[in-house]
């Protein structure tokens, strides 16, 4: 069995990837109480003495708002952070798996490949581009999207804080001429298992079947859940986005690569999770 170490594993995404592939690999999960990786002394140490295969990298500054105000943490953690992961691993001759995100790019022509053009019109999104440089044709590169799954106590995703929500029945405005790509955790889970065991130094997209604007999404997640769509009003993308970080407005995610694993629509996510 692949012995993986995991950053991040306490996070939204890499808890899940745990969960679900803790069966058919040897997780090593490296929290930041063991590892602040930041520290290129504390990460050449830490990884001097461990064994392992393989590197899964989730461990980021993840605040998109709170990156604009905190600009030099978000570089140190997403950038700085993954050039010591990359030169401790790959000095150990090892292969490293650094986890993305669609806000490398502007959102102003979709749809968005592979290798579709990047410009971050955000601080998060730039350092998390910064952190693909560092390792670009070095490293495997995958990005995800909008990730969300059924239970998590730590954080909300979207689709979670929505339905907490209509569930107390608040008002709330989505905006309506954007679009994003929702991703089920579960679905990025079995890719990455994929992508685990058939590794290359490559950009990967692994997001969900289909584009919607937020303000769908979110009419979607009432419908399926029994909850009261006339509680979601639209919102221009200009309006909403006034008084916050940008978020690629056109964030149509696709792609060419990945032949090996069936992503679910976003309706098919919820109704899965609706289901288990
Ligand atoms: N969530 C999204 O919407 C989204 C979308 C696209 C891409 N991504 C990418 O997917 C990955 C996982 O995201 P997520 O939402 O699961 O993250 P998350 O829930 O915000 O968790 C972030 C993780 O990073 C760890 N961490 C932060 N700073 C660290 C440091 N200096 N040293 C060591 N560990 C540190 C945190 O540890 P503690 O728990 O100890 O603080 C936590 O485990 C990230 O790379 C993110 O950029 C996320």
């Amino acid at each position: 069995m692949l012995k993986v170490i995991v950053t991040g594993s306490t996070g939204l995404v890499g808890s899940r990837i745990i969960e679900l592939l803790g069966k058919e690999f040897i997780f090593l999960p490296l929290l930041q109480t063991h590892i602040d990786i930041t520290d290129k002394d504390d990460v050449w140490k830490t990884l001097k003495e461990l064994e392992f295969d393989l590197f899964l990298h989730l461990a980021a500054y993840t605040n998109v708002d709170g990156a604009e105000q905190n600009r030099n943490l978000a570089f140190k953690v997403n950038k700085d952070g993954t050039k010591n992961i990359m030169d401790a691993v790959l000095y150990k001759r090892k292969r490293l798996i650094y986890i993305s995100t669609d806000f490398v790019f502007d959102g102003k022509n979709p749809p968005f490949y592979e290798d579709s053009l990047v410009n971050p019109i955000s601080t998060y999104g730039e350092s998390k581009l910064e952190g693909e440089k560092v390792l670009a044709g070095k490293a495997m590169i995958v990005r995800i999207s909008y990730p969300y799954r059924k239970t998590f106590e730590i954080k909300k995703d979207f689709v979670r804080a929505v339905r907490t929500l209509l569930e107390q029945r608040k008002k709330l405005s989505m905006v309506s001429d954007s679009l994003i790509t929702p991703t089920f955790i579960d679905d990025i889970a079995y890719a990455l298992k994929h992508l685990m065991q058939n590794y290359t130094n490559e950009v990967f997209h692994i997001n969900g079947g289909g584009a919607l604007s937020p303000f769908a999404a979110g009419k979607m997640v009432a419908r399926i859940f029994g909850l009261e769509e006339d509680l979601i009003m639209p919102v221009a993308y200009k309006e909403y986005f006034k008084k916050k970080a940008l978020r690629p407005q056109l964030s149509d995610i696709r792609s060419k690569k990945n032949t090996f694993y069936r992503m679910k629509s976003f309706e098919e996510g919820l109704q899965f999770m609706l289901r288990s």
